[in-house]
């Protein structure tokens, strides 16, 4: 129940029967529909939904739902595409307004008409929302102990100096002597790698993230600054791996065209996938000169390995040139998630190395992304990622979201 003053076009979540709803007028002034408190396709709430030509439309991918809770859009799908029978949403069985207030049925129910409130009803406040029935792989899973994890840039540790970093919920004091790193309580190990301080409370079960990228003299690199997202790290990685999101959580940015589905290979310790498809290379030189043209191709190789890390390169086969985002994401508690990224750069074969200015450009588009993915991960108030495919709804762009559960469902259970 709620005061129908109350609700408007933004989405308000209310309790009822033991379960939380949101309220929503689909057109200004119009008729209250109610609606279950999250997608069904990444369970995101559905108050951080809009109202958009008479739908409501979920933040994250922008699948629009009618008053009847049904799926009309799955904009991933294609023009041509029509949303699975699961994508609809279960409304509650009636939805009144009523002596200025909502009265929500959620199942059929004998009374015909809400009665008048003698006095003022106390509405049933919203609930913390349910979680998931399956697994969920959170920042705290047992598995976790068993890896190398990123907690600090190396320059963060100048030589003789000491950091206290948070990794599964505990603390940890690394502290840089002349004989090498120490880590107090004392762990498994601590070691440096490309630039990134790395610990492993036990004995490591992962496998190493290769970065050629790292060794080949045709590459220039810079680390954004690091940043921590107020969620666990499964949801994030998943949300980079995920291009279906582009349009709709980063203003200004298109995503490719035709949402090409990558081919996923299962290696070990993770999986690799490669997608190709066209663009408009208005940045390209060549194009105004009439050496190559407008549209070129764009392959896109991204690799994941447990538990999170993550190599993203596009190579730009027309022109030669390339580019490598690498995320390695730091575990510290059940909510919080640092974010350690890399962006390496090549020039086209034959052209010098891209400047400190080209480079400076690109670690400041990639953080501005990044700052746009972890304020939608706030909103998620996500306590980790479902590895139970029933959980959510996976259609065909998922296709690296699904391959990320599969990898973390085989880490957890230590295969
Ligand atoms: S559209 Fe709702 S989570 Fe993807
Ligand atoms: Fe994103």
């Amino acid at each position: 129940m709620a005061r129908a003053s109350e609700v408007g076009t933004t989405p308000v979540p209310v309790g009822a029967a033991g379960r939380t709803w949101v309220l929503v007028r689909l057109r200004p002034g119009g008729e209250v529909s109610a609606f279950p408190a999250r997608c069904p396709h990444r369970l995101v709430p559905l108050a951080a939904a809009t109202v958009v030509e008479g739908r409501l439309q979920c933040p994250y991918h922008g699948w629009r739902f009618d008053a009847d809770g049904r799926c009309v859009d799955v904009p991933s799908l294609g023009p041509d595409g029509s949303p699975p029978p699961r994508a609809d949403l279960r409304v509650p069985w009636a939805v009144e307004e009523r002596h200025g207030w909502i009265w929500l049925a959620p199942e059929r129910t004998a009374v015909a008409l809400p009665p008048e409130p003698s006095a003022e009803p106390a509405p049933e406040p919203a609930r913390a929302l349910e979680p998931p029935a399956g697994m969920v792989f959170g920042n705290l899973d047992p598995s976790l102990e068993h890896a190398w994890h990123p907690v600090a840039l190396a320059r963060e540790l100048r030589p003789g100096g000491w950091l206290q970093v948070r990794l599964l919920g505990r603390t940890w004091t690394l502290s840089r002597a002349a004989d090498g790193l120490a880590v107090d309580p004392p762990a498994w190990g601590v070691r440096e790698h490309l630039g990134v301080l790395e610990l492993a409370p036990a004995e490591p079960r992962d496998v190493a993230l290769e970065v050629p990228e790292a060794g080949d003299r045709r590459f220039v690199r810079a680390w954004l600054p690091p940043v921590r997202s107020a969620g666990p790290a499964g949801p994030l990685a998943d949300a980079l791996l995920d291009v279906a999101h582009t349009p709709f959580v980063h203003a200004g940015s298109t995503g490719p065209d035709g949402s090409p589905v990558p081919d996923v290979t299962v290696e070990p310790g993770g999986f690799s996938a490669e997608q190709e498809h066209w663009f408009d290379h208005l940045a390209d030189p060549g194009v105004a000169t009439g050496e190559r043209p407008l549209r070129q191709r764009r392959r896109v190789t991204t690799v994941l390995r447990t538990p999170f890390r993550l190599r993203v390169r596009t190579d730009l086969p027309d022109t030669g040139a390339a580019t490598t985002l690498l995320v390695l994401l730091q575990p510290e508690d059940a909510d919080s998630t640092r974010v350690h990224a890399c962006v390496l750069l090549a020039s086209p074969p034959g052209l010098p190395l891209p400047g400190p200015d080209v480079l400076a450009a690109e670690v400041a588009e990639r953080a501005r992304l990044l700052a746009e993915d972890l304020e939608l991960q706030a909103e998620l108030a996500s306590t980790g990622l479902p590895l139970t495919p029933r959980d959510e709804l996976h259609v065909p762009a998922d296709r690296l979201g699904v391959a990320l559960r599969r990898a973390l469902a085989d880490f957890s259970a230590g295969r």
